[in-house]
This record gives structure tokens, sequence and C-alpha cells, in this order.
């Protein structure tokens, strides 16, 4: 189980305990004391198994658009059993969220150290991609190859996309990004290209507090603004009606385009499609025309909050090659 670590005293015991256990990387007592004493200040995540902690890997930011990967280990014992990449991964998707835009490593150039070609080859298969080497950054039989990883990309925005139902800060979002998140949202695909679904922006403040008077068990009551999402049943082709499908679309890629800017929000439909009807009261707060639907009301708006990803079932699970058994 992959644990957030806020307990400096904790944070300074678990890298200790790693890194004395792992001399091939960590022998120079000065530079691991100092990895240790840094560790205790940043975040940072321990793989937790049965009250056991088997690696760590904590983040450093190095600029306002630059995480690194300060250090990370797992003793040897555990390795190739996807520690290190679970570490990564939530370390990843904690610096997207708090929208940094790359994250670097640094390690000793493939080709010097059999152990450091190791590393080399674990960060490549991470997704990482060689930037520069720096032949006396360190010292010369120590040739410094760093390491840079883009977090504005559609993969690594989809997997860090979550559903935020935290508090938003007060800050107002700009109408320019509010028109970017509404036509990435028109421009997803729908069925026969009818464009069923239709939208309406509110970030007007008395606009939004009568939404949020509807909202009952309340949400999304601080959000600075929200995208209210419309669709008509028009039919495709005779009889099928594709409009499900496509508002959709349309959400997924305005979520996916909230995140990548930098804002949270949450697909809010079963709430105000029960039975309860909340829907009908935003279409008449809103003077949708009957022919109409409210569907889904999506908050835009910075996170105050820190929020972890729900756990999802292994892709093992889920996704078959060729058919669903042999
Ligand atoms: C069709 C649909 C309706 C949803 N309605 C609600 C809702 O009314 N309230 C809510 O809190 N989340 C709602 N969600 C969000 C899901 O609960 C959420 O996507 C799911 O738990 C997975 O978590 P993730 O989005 O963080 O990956 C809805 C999602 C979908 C696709």
């Amino acid at each position: 189980m992959i644990r957030f670590i806020e307990d400096a005293s904790e944070r300074r015991k678990i890298s200790r305990q790693i890194l004395e256990a792992l001399p091939e990387w960590f022998e120079v007592e000065e530079s691991r004391e100092q990895y240790i004493r840094e560790s205790a200040e940043q975040p940072f995540w321990a793989f937790v198994s049965k009250d056991e902690n088997q690696g760590f890997l904590c983040l450093k930011e190095t600029g306002k658009a630059t995480m690194e990967l300060a250090v990370m280990g797992v003793r040897k014992e555990f390795h190739r059993k996807g520690i290190g990449r679970r570490l990564f991964a939530a370390a990843r998707d904690y610096a997207a969220r708090k929208g940094y835009e790359f994250i670097q490593v640094k390690t000793v150039r493939s080709g010097v150290y059999a152990d450091y070609d190791i590393t080399n080859a674990f960060y490549q298969s991470l997704g990482f991609k060689e930037l520069e080497v720096f032949p006396k950054y360190w010292d010369e039989a120590n040739p410094c190859q760093i390491y840079v990883m883009s977090l504005k990309n559609a993969i690594n925005t989809i997997s860090t996309r979550h559903s935020y139902r935290g508090e938003f800060l007060q800050e107002s979002v700009p109408e320019a990004d509010l028109l970017t998140i509404a036509k990435a949202g028109l421009d997803a695909p729908s069925g026969c290209n009818k464009q069923t679904t239709d939208l309406i922006i509110v970030n007007d403040p008395d606009m939004l507090s009568k939404i949020k008077a509807q909202l009952d068990p309340p949400v999304a009551q601080t959000a600075p603004a929200m995208i209210v999402v419309l669709t008509r049943r028009i039919n495709a082709y005779r009889d099928k009606c594709f409009a499900v499908q496509d508002y959709s679309a349309a959400i997924e890629n305005m979520l996916l385009a909230i995140v990548e800017l930098g804002y949270q929000s949450c697909w809010y439909e079963g709430h105000i499609t029960d039975d309860d009807r909340i829907c009908d009261k935003i279409a008449a707060v809103l003077n949708v025309p009957e022919e109409y639907d409210v569907v889904c009301i999506l908050p835009v708006g910075k996170a105050k909050d820190d929020f972890h990803a729900p756990s999802k079932k292994p892709l093992i699970e889920r996704v078959r090659f060729n058919r669903w058994s042999q």
C-alpha cells in the first residue's frame, strides 16, 4: 500500500532504514545523510506491506514548473514487484495535481556502472526522456544524466484526473479558460455529428448562488464557476438516439481540459438527475428551453484541499487480448 507520510521524523526514519540497506547506490555517508535530512522536508511516499517499509520516494521543487524526483529507494529483496512504479505514479499524480509541468531526475549516465544501468533502464521505462549529460556536475567518475518528463500530455492528464469534491479557492476562473474548456467539450465526437450537447457557463455570482441553492444535499458550494450540460434527444438515424453518448464524450473532454488548465471538477449527474429532479430546478433558474434536459453540472475552480485517487481494479482484471479466455 502507498502511504503519503506527513511526519518529518517518520520520513527520516523510513529514508534512513531504506537507504542504509542500499549501499550499491547510497554508499557515500555524507550524501546519504543529506538525502535523509532533506527528505524530512519534502512530499514523501512510502510503500508499506505487513507493517514493513519496503520502499520510499520523495520529490523536491526545483523551479516553479518543475519537481525533481529527489530520491527513491526500494529494498533489494522487493525489487521487480512494481513498487517503484507505484511510488512514482503516486508522486507524478501529486505533481500534476499541484500544477507542475515537468518532473526531472538525475542519475549516473548509462555505461559507467552496472547498477546505474538498471536505474537508467527503470527511469526510461517510466517514460523519462534524456535531457542532457553534465559530465562534471558531480565529478568526472560520475557523469550526471538528467532525465525529464512532461506532465502535460493527454495520457498523463487522463490518469491524473480524479473527481474533486473538496473546497475551491476563491479565485475567479478567467472567461478565456472557461471557453477553452467548453470548446474541448464541443470538440468531442457525436453520433452522426448531430451535436446534441449544449452548455451554459455560469460565472455570475448571483446565478451561481441560485444554482447552488438547488443542490440538496449541498455540493460544489465554493466553486467559482460551473458548466451546466444540456442535451437534446435528436435521433442520429432511424430511431437511434446517441444523445447520452454525445454528452458523455463532451463531459470527459471537459474534465480533461479542466485538469490540463490546473483546475479540478467532478461529474455531478447522479446527484441532480435523481427522483428529486434538481436538474429541472436548475433548468428553470437558467431559462432552459423545453426541448433540452439539464443532465450534469461541472464545477470549475482551483482545489483548496489535497485529495487522493480512488483505487481502481488492476488493468489485468479488465483488459484482455484477443479473447475473453483461452
Ligand atoms: C454518469 C456519472 C455520474 C456521476 N454522478 C456523480 C454524482 O452525482 N456525484 C458525485 O459525487 N460523483 C459522481 N460521479 C463521479 C464518480 O463517482 C467518479 O467518477 C467515480 O467514483 C470514479 O472516481 P474518479 O472520477 O475519481 O476516477 C459520476 C460519474 C459518472 C460517470
